[in-house]
């Protein structure tokens, strides 16, 4: 059996305060196997996005982050790994990336997009030269669709459009051939047809290279069309997970039948979409459907 790409197991985190300690995430444990894509859905403020920034070692940097557990990627434990490897991995084959919410927020507006590729493919090969840079850009722009890459490499993400930035971002992200993708709510900051095309596209790519993705999202259509597995985090613990036919056509825990219920029903083939805040439809429907804090959380 060989390890799987990332493993999680009791992971808990809090936010030390003035007043005490907030816990956010209540010892969760999850795993992706090898080229399997893994959605953590829930409501605004779960714990979905500090699970993918423990994962980075972003947070662990936090003073105040309190965080207990093991991250164990492709086997090796992360708390094992000093800062420095770390970082080392990051951009290489054993390593992983990111795709944030808003692509053009998080593409440095102050170079060209080709300094910017250029800084992620030295990631994986420090002296790569700036021909060889230009050509592997160009390739992995085309791998996206992007139309006239030349282009869009001399362009700032300014000037691009954000669904354009997306795919840059997602070219990036996965220009060095990641192990894992941790993709944090891709593309809804876009509107919903870019986002489809663009998360079509992005589905595309991981498959032909057997990517590990962690997908988190609010849009229980795109995790439905995208994901093979599901887990369901509530308040900062996991109340159910497995495969996505099941999970949606037998929903176990009462949160997931609660946001299940709050989605239109999705009859026909594609990636649907449907703009959705969970934040803004969950708390009257548990109070419609009479569910109180202590159940959900049973
Ligand atoms: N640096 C921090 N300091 C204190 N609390 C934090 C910090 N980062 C996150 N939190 C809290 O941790 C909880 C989980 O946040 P997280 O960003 O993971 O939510 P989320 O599930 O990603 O929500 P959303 O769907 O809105 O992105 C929230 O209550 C948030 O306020
Ligand atoms: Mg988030």
């Amino acid at each position: 059996m060989t390890n799987p790409t990332l493993r999680i197991d009791d992971l808990r985190l809090g936010f030390k305060t003035w007043s005490g300690t907030i816990d956010v995430l209540h010892g969760i444990s999850l795993h992706i196997r090898k080229g399997e894509r893994v959605a953590l859905v829930g409501e605004s403020g779960s714990g979905k996005s500090v699970t993918a920034r423990i994962v980075l070692g972003m947070l662990q940097q936090l003073k105040s982050a309190r965080i207990s557990g093991t991250v164990e990627f492709e086997g090796i434990n992360l708390e094992t790994l000093k800062p420095a490897s770390r970082h080392a991995l990051r951009g290489t084959a054993m390593s992983m990336s990111m795709i944030f919410q808003d692509p053009t927020s998080s593409l440095n507006p102050v170079y060209p997009i080709f300094t910017l590729f250029r800084e992620v493919l030295q990631r994986a090969e420090p002296g790569i030269d700036t021909e060889t840079a230009r050509r592997k850009a160009i390739a992995a722009l085309a791998d996206v669709a992007i139309n006239e890459p030349e282009r869009v490499l001399e362009s700032y993400a300014f000037q691009l459009s954000g669904g354009m930035n997306q795919r840059v971002m997602i070219a990036m992200a996965l220009a060095n051939n990641p192990a894992l993708l941790l993709a944090d709510e891709p593309g809804t900051a876009l509107d919903v047809t870019v986002q489809a095309q663009t998360l079509r596209l992005m589905s595309e790519l991981v498959e032909k290279h057997q990517t590990s993705v962690l997908f988190i999202s609010h849009n229980l259509g795109v995790v439905r069309e995208f994901a093979d597995r599901v887990y369901v985090i509530y308040k900062g613990n996991i109340v159910e997970q497995g495969p996505t036919a099941g999970l949606f056509d037998n929903p176990q825990h009462p949160y997931t039948r609660a946001l299940l219920s709050a989605v239109p029903r999705i009859t026909g083939g594609g990636i649907p979409d449907i703009e959705d805040d969970p934040a803004q439809f969950l708390a009257p429907l548990f109070a419609h459907q009479g569910y109180s804090e202590k159940e959900l959380l049973k």
